[in-house]
């Protein structure tokens, strides 16, 4: 890092430092990798998981499906960079950044300069996207801070230049996957086996693919494992959705070809191998909830699948070739301990506050909605204050789990603030009805703003899950849907319309989760057709560093996207009922698009992303 007073003299000074280093030998490449991967410590979740006897069940069954398809190396591309301000003085060291996690980040600042919680701030009010890049600490805020305490304190501004983002902060590895599936020949799964390889630095962890192999599909004989090989490139790390996001685009191919083997309808075959508990637990652990066949039927009905001729490049309209496809969507529903703290002043105006993030979910609109609900103010009369370490400690943005925990913390606080204010008020809280700006009870009523008394009333609270993911196995579900137009000729290919459905307990604000469902089609759309960070086999660095190179899909590469939710309370989940959605729109969104790719030409490519030059070779092999 150069630091200077303006940014142009910083750039031109660090164009003037010159590096010399020694250059060694790497591993760069994960299929050659493949052989030396070993299982690795449990981190997230165990390598390794098994039920009944894979083998054995795998090698009876009369229908068998045994693919390998590889993904490559992703990269977040969000909006905004890493960036960091800081300044540190009198041992004081306050970081202004861009963060979706300000508890665990916090903790890494006090481990990395050996700090004392209290003398450490994070601040982080706004978050320009994310999709897991931002979960932990990076260069800029390490490098913001040492620059600031080596100039005595003054304010020092940091931002990781785009092009150096794939390289020097992480991305989603790379990984190769072999799906087997045993069958009988109405499609019924007997046997399920999903392996998975991926690379990373020492020290670091596994791409998880097999997540949702875990709990998605019935079977009595059932093994998944997690391998990981050292490879010297880039870290690997989050991106939104890590494990199922690259895992379905495996698993769900996979089934599309079960289903034309077997000759059953795609829709049918999933819901013939619905499980209503985790599969490789058994029925003494039920899903939370689970609609996943409501999904498929309700998606299948607004996307108008009927209209699919099963049969592959049977449809063709002038030039191009068209097909659908369908694919499941599958994401763990996890929550995490989130807490709050809730003001009422004396003018009955309410303040919420908590480390809780937005990284353009909408976490503001829908605390402000639960806090307005709960304590029956209009929502105008409720402000909202997120991302600062000297607030309550929330579960956090990240895995899906940031509305439901968030938002139920609220919840608690709020629970906590009604309490108190009916006790100032002289009622009991179990009959007070807060609404209108008002506590009634035995009709009598107290505004909220006499109630908080002339200095206010501050209260916290907090919502704790204790042992709810052992009692119960948690997750979203939903059915993507997707029709394509393929160029006889050039072999481009055009998505006409992506759809799909999806169950996620309540949906807290209609609007904010649709967006982040369409955001997530939209980047399983660009997983599937042109998302890849390109190694340089000599140097062990992504070629391709910049969003000129590494293409994401712009609105005009989708012209129609739709999304239904399905009616769902899961009461087992939080007091909100709801559960995760900000990943779930990703997950089998790729596969979806690869599975109306074979439908409209039938080429099957297993190597993503699936884009133009494969699908000419594979037109070269069918002509
Ligand atoms: Mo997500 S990859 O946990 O931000």
């Amino acid at each position: 890092f150069v630091i200077a007073e303006t940014f142009e003299q910083a750039r031109a000074a660090a164009h003037l430092v010159r590096v010399d280093y020694d250059r060694g030998k790497g591993r760069f490449d994960l299929a050659a990798a493949k052989d030396i991967a070993v299982k690795p410590p449990g981190g997230f979740a165990p390598p390794d998981s098994k039920a009944g006897d894979f083998a054995a069940g795998y090698d009876k069954a009369p229908v068998k499906i045994d693919r390998t398809f590889t993904t490559p190396d992703h990269s977040h591309a969000m909006m905004e960079p890493m960036a960091t301000t800081a300044t540190w003085t009198d041992d004081r060291l306050t970081l202004w950044t861009s963060n979706q996690m300000i508890a665990w980040s916090k903790g890494e600042v006090c481990k990395t300069f050996g700090l004392k919680p209290e003398q450490v701030r994070l601040d982080s009010p706004y978050v320009g996207g994310g999709f897991g890049a931002k979960l932990f600490l990076r260069a800029d805020a390490v490098g913001a801070a040492l620059g600031s305490k080596a100039i005595g304190g003054r304010a020092v501004k940091i931002a990781i230049p785009r092009p150096m983002i794939p390289n020097n902060t992480t991305h989603r590895p790379a990984t190769i996957q072999r799906v087997r599936i045993g069958a009988g020949k109405d499609g019924v799964i007997a046997a399920i086996g999903h392996e998975s390889w991926s690379g990373d630095l020492p020290g670091g962890g596994p791409e998880i693919a097999a997540l949702q192999t875990r709990q998605l599909y019935r079977g009595a004989d059932r093994m998944t494992a997690h391998r990981l090989a050292e490879l010297d490139l880039p870290e690997g790390n989050a991106m939104r959705a890590p494990g199922e996001a690259v895992g379905l685009l495996a698993l769900e191919v996979a089934m599309d070809e079960l289903a034309e083997v077997t000759g059953v309808d795609p829709i049918e075959l999933r819901i013939r191998n619905d499980v209503q508990y985790d599969p490789e637990k058994g029925p003494g652990t039920p899903f939370s909830s689970r609609k996943f066949v409501e999904c498929l039927r309700q998606g299948a009905d607004a996307f108008g699948w009927s209209r699919r001729n099963p049969k592959p490049g049977a449809v063709r309209n002038g030039r191009w070739l068209i097909g659908m496809g369908v694919a499941s969507a599958f994401r763990g529903n996890l929550a995490g301990d989130s807490g709050a703290r809730v003001s009422v002043d004396a003018k009955g105006k309410v303040t919420v506050e908590t480390d809780m993030t937005d990284i353009g979910t909408g976490s503001y609109t829908i605390i402000a909605q639960t806090a307005a609900e709960m304590l029956g103010v209009p929502l105008k009369d409720v402000t909202v204050k997120l991302g600062d370490s000297d607030f309550p400690t929330s579960a956090g943005s990240g895995g899906q789990w940031g509305a439901n925990s968030s938002t139920a913390g609220v919840y608690a606080a709020c629970v906590a603030t009604r309490d108190k204010l009916s006790q100032n008020a002289g009622f009991n809280s179990k009959d007070a009805v807060f609404e209108g700006g008002k506590i009634t009870a035995g009709g009598k009523s107290v505004s909220l703003a006499n109630a908080a008394g002339k200095s206010g009333t501050t209260v916290e609270g907090k919502i704790e899950f204790g042992d709810l993911a052992k009692k119960y196995a948690q997750a979203t579900f939903g059915a993507h849907f997707c029709e394509v137009g393929v160029d006889a000729l050039t072999g481009e290919v055009r998505i006409r319309r992506q759809s799909g459905a999806f169950a996620a307990g309540r949906i807290l604000n209609p609007k904010s989760a649709r967006n982040q469902v369409i955001g997530g089609m939209t980047m399983g759309a660009g997983a599937a057709l042109m998302e890849e960070l390109v190694v340089d086999p000599r140097f062990g660095y992504f070629v391709n560093h910049d969003m000129a190179e590494y293409a994401v899909p712009v609105h005009a590469d989708i012209q129609e996207q739709e999304v239904i939710f399905v009616e769902e309370l899961d009461d087992k989940s939080s007091p909100m009922k709801a559960k995760g959605v900000g990943e779930l729109g990703i997950c089998g969104a790729g596969a979806a698009v690869a599975n109306a790719i074979y439908n409209a030409t039938g080429i099957r490519i297993r190597d993503y992303p699936l884009t133009i030059d494969k699908i000419i070779a594979g037109m070269n092999k069918n002509a």
